[in-house]
């Protein structure tokens, strides 16, 4: 292998989940704080001109800055080609000034990362206007579920796409079970989320087992009006298939009984379904 497996200590669970599959050993850089709170990044020894880290964007910020601490000083170091494989990037949501004074913070972090990195890879990244701030730099990686996860979500006969959004990943994901694919009209009003289904695409869910695709679940909200949603057009049964979730056994607890929910990647547990682990590790 050409290239080192470099991760945070305390990411430990996600970083070996990649060594293994690359049959690599990893090595870990260290974050401590000052008591007052600054951050700090202690490297290892690093052996090779090119270096894969694997790390989260995650919701604290500290985790955007110890990644860019760790390019600059591999850069520093002589190191030629850095890559992060981030299977996830928070901040996606905020991809554009939807209302005055708003900072679309996302492109801001895609921007800053794109500059810092040879290439980036994720899985299901959330919007077109999040991966065009990465600058040609940012692989998408959107992934099927495997026979594994089929299991585990139970009979599937349709595809929906929780939102325009979902789009792109619910035609992957259509294409390979061979099913057919809806698409729900979504949105946010001062009452929540208002979810719609044409009269062509309800007719279509009489009977039938859905599985909506989506690449968060956070507050379940969604998932559980898209349910509903289905199952006053006829739907027997929904399931649900999401990219991330900050803790699947939240989620499950949230909506239970309403939508079987299966997640490729749970933030909590640092836990990435293999069929995610193969396609970014093919991206790399
Ligand atoms: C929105 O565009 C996203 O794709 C998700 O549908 C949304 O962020 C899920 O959030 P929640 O679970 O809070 O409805």
């Amino acid at each position: 292998m050409s290239f080192q497996l470099l991760g945070f200590e305390d990411e430990r669970q996600l970083v070996s989940t990649f060594a293994k599959a690359l049959n690599t050993k990893p090595v870990f850089a260290l974050e401590t704080r000052y008591r007052a709170g600054e951050l700090t990044v202690r490297m290892p020894d690093i052996d090779s001109k090119e270096v894969v880290l694997v790390a989260n964007i995650d919701e604290d910020p500290g985790s955007t800055l110890r990644v860019l601490f760790a390019a600059k000083a591999l850069r520093h170091t002589g190191v030629k080609k850095i890559t992060l494989l981030a299977p996830w990037i928070a901040y996606g949501r905020q991809d554009r000034v939807a209302r005055p004074g708003e900072v679309p913070g996302g492109l801001i972090i895609a921007d800053t990362l794109s500059r810092l990195f040879d290439k980036i890879i994720t899985l299901d990244a959330h919007s077109p206007m999040f991966i065009k701030a990465f600058r040609k730099k940012l692989v998408n990686v959107c992934v099927a579920p495997d026979k594994q996860v089929q299991d585990l979500l139970g009979s599937i006969d349709l595809v929906v796409a929780a939102d325009k959004g979902a789009s792109q990943r619910a035609k992957v994901c259509a294409k390979a079970l061979k099913l057919p694919l809806i698409i729900l009209e979504k949105q946010r009003t001062n009452n929540g989320v208002q979810i719609q289904v044409t009269q062509k695409d309800g007719k279509q869910l009489v009977g039938k087992r859905p599985l909506i695709i989506d690449d968060i679940s956070d507050t379940g909200g969604t998932l559980v009006t898209a349910a509903s949603m289905l199952r006053e057009h006829g739907a027997l049964s929904v399931a649900a298939l999401v990219s991330h979730v900050p803790d699947i056994s939240l989620l499950h607890a949230r909506v239970g009984g309403i939508v079987q929910v299966e997640a490729l990647h749970d933030h909590m547990t640092q836990t990435v379904h293999s069929c995610a682990v193969t396609s970014l590790i093919r991206a790399l």
